[in-house]
């Protein structure tokens, strides 16, 4: 009976295998700088302190906290400036991922080298904040300085090609391997690399500090001298009596260097063994070429013979009734997908529901691909600061006409009648639910004091620019898609629906789903990796030339996938495609949440679970994200394939 429709199971699971084959990661791309500030020398190089970071050392390379802390909480003692420290301006986006920089005390004149000068006077440290910078210590938290736009970093070898490159970010203090007392760094060896353009016309290229932790033994009265590393300072936390004392200390060398300043963040921008991440993203193109290969040799032989089938027996029928005056029985035996053309297009259950879904996840289509394209073009530079993040908002935001329009626009094809419902969900029930989970986690990050939260304030801009913005341009983009004509299905649905017969094997929801969901994720597994590394170890993520090829790689193997499954399921009569399709591409986001979980027990140890709720928390919202965006990738491209196919065919 369904002999028309074959199905290569073998060449599924031969892709799996492929797929479990691929090893790890990626490729870089990097763009200029920007403009570049000029100094003389003697002249006053700002030193700006942004947040401390959780980070992972060379010993231990695991995440041990999500929370990020102002340089200025009071606990740590670090010098202020007269007057006080002042905040710079920054980006939305930069408030939003933590960024607050501040001015600091520290005097660096250009090509004027200092040694052991004292920032401030003698700090005191009492047995609590003695706890309290030792458990940073040991949680392995960084210092972020910036010069001239330019991370303060650590030197690090790369291993395979003992090549030095500079990784942003300095320890806050060691644990001491033989004691295992942790040891606070109170003295900053300023390295910076400069670059002499012409007559005394100098530019930063390169920023590094040696943190070390010395004991005030030695020190002479009123001397710029440093304490000596013979005697470490460990900062007492017995009891309540217990205090420690300590200078802080810095030395300044300023170093030519002939590296220009349109390349000064090559170094920063280190890729580990170039050759793996070649080989990952051929091993990934090889799956989607044998799959879309597999796809369209299944569906356009197949498809072929169907349809001629199809239509010859239409032909024959036709002229049988032609000859004899009746219908025989036998040749007008339909079987296969055209069985169910009187239903194909019949509405989905709750098909407001699925229009905003699709809608939604249209608008973050758009937002992440164009995002990413700015981003391969250069536009969104390291060097300045949050510009990705404050990117995609903008994105976002502007691309509600677009969610606005496409939801509409499936919603009328489904012959909605709450049309207000549909104009109002769309731009609200997602970024709601993204907004209120991602406040709940901010009142985490309030509850611990850490001064990672977005401030109130933020959070209102980000309010108001939803409403005053976002929400007009849907309802405008849903309202041109109201005035516009419904899409004309190509077959009419009949009054009674069909029986779907039981189908058994890998058409269940959950067995297929879990079969197709796994090939988009192939495509962007190792991606995804570095950029969970960027997030919670706050790096740069700069690998956006790959990034933008696993993105497309991900959106034709969500479709490829889909289109296979969906035309299996209509062969088998089902002709629930609607949410079938969507459920079977989001399916990829389960895998990306297991991939968290799975980051979560490799590489992080948290020690307080308000840091384990926030990263669960974030993982979660990433992933619905992606469920919703891969889904709709799924939805348009069964929605096109069921279109063509039964416009192909002849119903009478
Ligand atoms: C500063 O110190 C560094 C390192 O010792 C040295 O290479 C450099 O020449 C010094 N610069 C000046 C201006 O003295």
């Amino acid at each position: 009976m369904r002999r028309s429709c074959r199905h290569p199971r073998g060449g599924l699971v031969a892709a799996l295998l492929a797929l479990a084959l691929a090893p790890l990661p990626a490729a870089a791309f990097y763009f200029p700088g920007v403009a570049p500030t000029t100094y003389h020398a003697g002249d006053t190089v700002p030193l700006f302190v942004n947040h401390l970071t959780p980070a992972d050392s060379q010993n231990d390379p695991k995440l041990r906290s999500v929370f990020s802390f102002d340089y200025y909480t009071e606990q740590f003692h670090f010098c202020k400036e007269a007057g006080g420290p002042k905040m710079e301006k920054e980006s939305l986006g930069s408030i939003i991922f933590g960024d607050r920089i501040q001015s600091s005390p520290f005097q660096l004149k250009m090509a004027q080298n200092e040694t052991c000068k004292a920032v401030c006077g003698e700090q005191t440290f009492s047995d609590r904040d003695a706890h309290f910078v030792n458990d940073m210590i040991i949680k392995g938290y960084n210092i972020n300085w910036l010069v001239d736009g330019l991370p303060a970093a650590q030197r690090m070898r790369d291993p395979n090609t003992d090549e030095i490159f500079y990784s942003p970010g300095f320890s806050l203090g060691n644990v001491n391997p033989e004691t295992e007392k942790p040891e606070f760094n109170n003295h900053y060896d300023i390295i910076i690399d400069y670059h002499e353009v012409s007559n005394g016309q100098m530019r930063v290229v390169g920023v590094v500090v040696d943190a070390y932790s010395l004991g005030p033994e030695p020190r002479a009265i009123g001397g710029q001298e440093c304490g000596s590393s013979e005697s470490p300072v460990v900062l007492d936390e017995k009891d309540e009596n217990s205090k420690t004392a300590l200078t802080f200390t810095y030395s300044i060398f300023w170093v030519p260097s002939p590296t220009p300043f349109a390349t000064r963040w090559d170094k920063y921008l280190h890729v580990y063994d170039p050759r793996i991440h070649w080989f990952s993203l051929i091993n990934s193109a090889v799956i989607v070429v044998f799959l879309i290969g597999m796809v369209s040799t299944i569906l356009v032989r197949t498809l072929r013979k169907d349809i001629a089938r199809y239509n010859r027996l239409d032909q024959l029928a036709l002229e049988d009734f032609g000859e004899s005056g009746g219908v025989d029985d036998g040749v007008q035996e339909d079987s296969g997908w055209k069985l169910v053309h009187g239903d194909v297009f019949r509405p989905p259950k709750n098909p407001l529901l699925l229009s905003v879904m699709v809608g939604n996840g249209a608008q973050l289509f758009m937002m992440a691909g164009v995002t990413i394209a700015f981003a391969l073009l250069g536009f969104l530079s390291p060097s300045n600061r949050g510009s990705l993040s404050t990117v995609i908002i903008v994105f976002y935001v502007l691309f509600g006409f677009v969610g606005g329009y496409v939801s509409a626009r499936v919603y009328k094809f489904f012959h909605g009648e709450s049309w207000k419902l549909n104009f109002f969900y769309t731009p609200i029930i997602l970024p709601a639910l993204v907004f209120g989970v991602f406040f709940l986690l901010n009142l985490f990050v309030w509850g611990r004091g850490a001064s990672g939260a977005v401030p109130f304030t933020t959070m209102l801009v980000l309010v108001i620019i939803w409403f005053v913005i976002s929400v007009p341009l849907s309802f405008a983009g849903s309202w041109i898609a109201f005035k516009q004509s419904v899409i004309e299905a190509p077959v009419r649905t009949n009054q009674i629906p069909r029986q779907i017969p039981p189908a058994g094997g890998y058409l269940r929801p959950l067995p297929s789903m879990a079969l197709a969901g796994v090939l988009p994720f192939g495509a962007i597994f190792v991606e995804l990796y570095f950029i969970m590394n960027s997030i919670w170890f706050s790096k740069v993520y700069y690998m956006f030339g790959f990034l933008f090829i696993c993105f497309g790689l991900m959106i034709m193997t969500c479709a490829a996938v889909t289109v296979l499954m969906i035309y299996f399921l209509l062969c088998a009569e089902n002709y629930h495609w609607q949410w079938r399709s969507f459920f079977t591409a989001g399916a990829s986001a389960a895998y990306v949440f297991a991939s968290a979980l799975l980051y979560w027990a490799k590489d992080v140890s948290f020690s307080s679970w308000t840091s384990g709720v926030l990263y669960l928390g974030y993982s979660a919202l990433l992933s619905l994200l992606f469920f919703i965006l891969t889904g709709t990738i799924g939805f348009f491209a069964s929605w096109l394939f069921t279109l063509k196919i039964y416009k192909s065919i002849k119903v009478d």
